[in-house]
């Protein structure tokens, strides 16, 4: 059966679905979902690329970064990174090669722990990290998998290799814009429907808890003719990626979370940006169009750094400022101007082509900066978490997770 016909019948067995519920099916439906099938998604052939596959540079930064962090935590004897959504494990790979080979204290401590949903990425890992994962410094664990009809998207769940009082890391590249998200409208919050033998979107009451989101950490619809567009106005309300920084935070007894993402703030939701954000990537192209060709195209929201700092805040994490990738690849990199990233260039043209592959991870133009860092702690010293070298640049008042606001109540 295919997946378009598994929908099909859920919605006829279930009613309308919710479009989160959808999202989850055309990403991750175990047979047949778009991450869960293949593992050629990534790079030039792929649908997209990720830092990663523009230069290892990237993995080699952040291995500085964390041998940092294991440094402001007094060098302890073990230190776990728990790596979420790691893809074929590029970055993982670049990690653990440029700290065997640099950061050998770091190294020795090191415990390298890659969570993936996608059975097909989960074999590809095997193979990418195959010298780490036969020494025992890495692990390749499944995450949450199971979503039965009826229930909401695949819940959030860590699943750690060192005990909980090891000093952790999460790292996430591109893991929360690939959360399911629920979309609301003036008309409600919207469902697909299966009607005349195709798919159809209807709209049906929205929860107490999705207007809390809005009211809290972004803005709600309005009618289009206040805003002065053709269309709906469409707001994402991604609860599942609140879930997963409660997961995150009630994980890290100590140590520091890293988020890398396109997004946005409630700010700038209020100055009229990111109002609807969801797209679909197939070999290079975005559409807005989600219902094409189900489980053959990646679907991806920009993330809502407001909510997510909020969360990481209630639960007692610190959270510092939101950076640029641009910003926090610059801090680190500066130092040595980047001697990480030319290594191995023997002749002029290979530094020549690296260069440029950095500059497209640096530079506005290319992913600087529309990629984006948050970073939040627990229990480690706040000068010395101001003192890391990704944190040095941006301004603290440029966000704050007060960003939030009071909500007000629905019943
Ligand atoms: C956009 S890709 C990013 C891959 C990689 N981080 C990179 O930068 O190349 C999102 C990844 O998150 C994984 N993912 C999504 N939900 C997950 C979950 N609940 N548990 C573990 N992995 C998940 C997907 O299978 C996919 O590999």
């Amino acid at each position: 059966m295919s997946l378009r016909e598994q929908i099909e019948r859920e919605i006829r067995q279930r009613g309308p679905i919710p479009f989160s519920r959808y999202m989850q099916i055309c990403l991750y439906d175990p047979s047949h979902g778009y991450y869960s099938a293949n593992a050629e998604q990534f790079g030039k052939a792929g649908d997209f690329y990720t830092s990663s596959d523009v230069h290892a540079v990237f993995g080699r930064l952040l291995a500085r970064q964390f041998d940092e962090i294991w440094q402001a935590l007094d060098r302890p004897a073990k230190i776990e990174i728990l790596e979420l959504g790691p893809g074929r494990g590029l970055f993982a790979r670049d990690v653990l090669d440029w700290s065997n080979k640099k950061f050998h204290d770091f190294f020795a401590a090191l415990t390298y722990t890659l969570q993936e949903t996608s059975p097909a990425l989960r074999a590809k890992l095997q193979e990418t990290l195959r010298e780490h994962l036969d020494a025992g410094r890495a692990h390749v664990g499944a995450g949450a998998l199971t979503c039965p009809a009826g229930r909401s998207p695949a819940a959030a769940d860590i699943h750690r290799s060192l005990p909980p009082d090891a000093p952790l890391i999460v790292f996430a590249n591109e893991f929360f814009d690939a959360l399911p998200v629920e979309i609301l409208s003036t008309n409600g919050k919207l469902h697909i429907a299966f009607e005349n033998n195709s798919l159809r979107e209807t709209w049906l009451p929205p929860l107490a808890e999705e207007l809390e989101f809005l009211d809290r950490y972004g803005v709600h619809p309005e009618p289009r003719e206040r805003i002065d567009v053709d269309d709906d106005d469409r707001i994402e309300v991604p609860i599942l990626a609140q879930d997963w920084i409660r997961q995150i935070a009630r994980s890290i007894e100590r140590g520091l979370l890293v988020i890398v993402d396109y997004g946005y703030t409630r700010h700038q939701q209020l100055a009229g940006r990111y109002r609807g954000t969801l797209m679909a990537y197939r070999r290079h192209y975005a559409s807005p169009d989600p219902y094409q060709a189900p489980g053959e195209q990646d679907l991806t929201a920009h993330v809502n750094f407001t909510a997510l700092a909020a969360v990481c805040e209630q639960a007692g994490m610190q959270c510092e400022k939101l950076l640029t990738q641009s910003q926090f690849l610059m801090g680190i990199g500066e130092t040595n101007q980047f001697a990480d990233a030319f290594e191995d260039c023997r002749i002029p043209q290979e530094r020549a082509k690296v260069a440029l592959q950095l500059k497209h991870l640096v530079t506005p133009i290319g992913m600087g900066e529309t990629f984006q860092v948050l970073t939040a702690s627990r229990g480690i010293d706040p000068a010395r978490i101001a003192a890391l070298s990704g944190l040095r640049f941006g301004s603290s008042s440029q966000f704050s997770a007060s960003d939030a606001k009071t909500p007000a109540t629905h019943n």
